[in-house]
């Protein structure tokens, strides 16, 4: 059987000015190889720089490739429009305060996506708003709330929301809970496995938190200077880490290190 997602051989590279007229190139990732499932949770790991916003930025489609392919339910995405993408990978990004227009409602945030893409009159797409509202567990009344009226699980729960809005069959979460405490940090997890029961959606998780990834994903990845030195499952990774920068990540992330 297919994987929902197939990267294969993914390489990307930075042009870097190293003097007044010369330019070199800086590996960000690659070559990459890995899948995900369907209702399956991959978690990307590995130090500061090691390629981990890159690279899934790359499968977003936010950056470009220089080589190699992915995949999504077997059609290569390079293939896709841009729209037809969009209903596939949404992205919720790092700091919902700042990736939330503060002049929009939460109606508006919500609506944008389903105008742009889909061919939904007003009425299903009020509908659909109505439902993934409910689906992030916010009451309809917030329709009507600016970003700035919001607590920062709210903001994230209407994030949340954005990205689901389309029923996409992954999204890409990088970094998003480093703004919060550790409590609220679970409640969003905990809000996003539910999401992935009720609707079989998988998930591309970056964190640095390996307590968090532990609770959260189902394989890992760990990069090391944009190489994938270790995969597996997150049983295996965290329980027989080969590789020392895993033994790292998993003794300096315990319990909690970024607050
Ligand atoms: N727009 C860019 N232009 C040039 N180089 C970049 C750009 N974005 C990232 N890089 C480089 O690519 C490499 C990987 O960066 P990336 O942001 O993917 O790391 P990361 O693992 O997400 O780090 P962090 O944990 O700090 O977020 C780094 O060497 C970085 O300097
Ligand atoms: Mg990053």
């Amino acid at each position: 059987m297919q994987p929902l997602l197939n990267v294969v051989n993914l390489f990307k590279s930075f042009k870097q000015v190293s003097g007044l007229f010369t330019s070199r190139d800086r590996i960000a990732f690659g070559p990459v190889n890995f899948t995900l499932e369907k209702a399956q949770t991959l978690a990307v790991v590995g130090e500061s720089g090691s390629g981990k916003s890159a690279l899934v930025r790359t499968i977003a489609g936010l950056l470009k490739a220089n080589s190699g392919d992915i995949y999504i339910k077997g059609k290569n995405i390079s293939s896709l429009s841009s729209q037809e993408r969009c209903l596939s990978v949404r992205m919720i990004f790092q700091d919902p305060s700042s990736s939330l227009n503060p002049k929009m409602t939460v109606g508006k945030i919500l609506n944008a996506p389903l105008e742009l893409n889909t061919d939904l009159n007003a009425e299903q797409r009020h509908q659909q708003i109505l439902d993934t509202l409910k689906l992030v567990g916010l009451l309809p009344d917030y329709l009507a709330f600016f970003p700035n009226m919001l607590s920062s699980v709210q903001k994230h729960q209407v994030a949340i929301a954005r990205a689901m809005i389309l029923n996409p069959d992954i999204i890409i979460a990088d970094e998003i809970l480093a703004m919060l405490d550790i409590s609220l940090r679970f409640k969003i997890i905990n809000l996003l496995l539910k999401i992935q029961k009720e609707k079989e959606i998988s998930y591309i998780f970056v964190a640095h938190n390996m307590h968090l990834v532990r609770h959260m994903s189902d394989h890992i990845i760990v990069l090391h200077h944009g190489k994938i030195i270790e995969k597996g499952t997150t049983e295996k990774i965290c329980h027989s880490p080969q590789h020392e920068q895993t033994k790292y990540l998993l003794v300096s992330h315990q319990p909690d290190y970024r607050k």
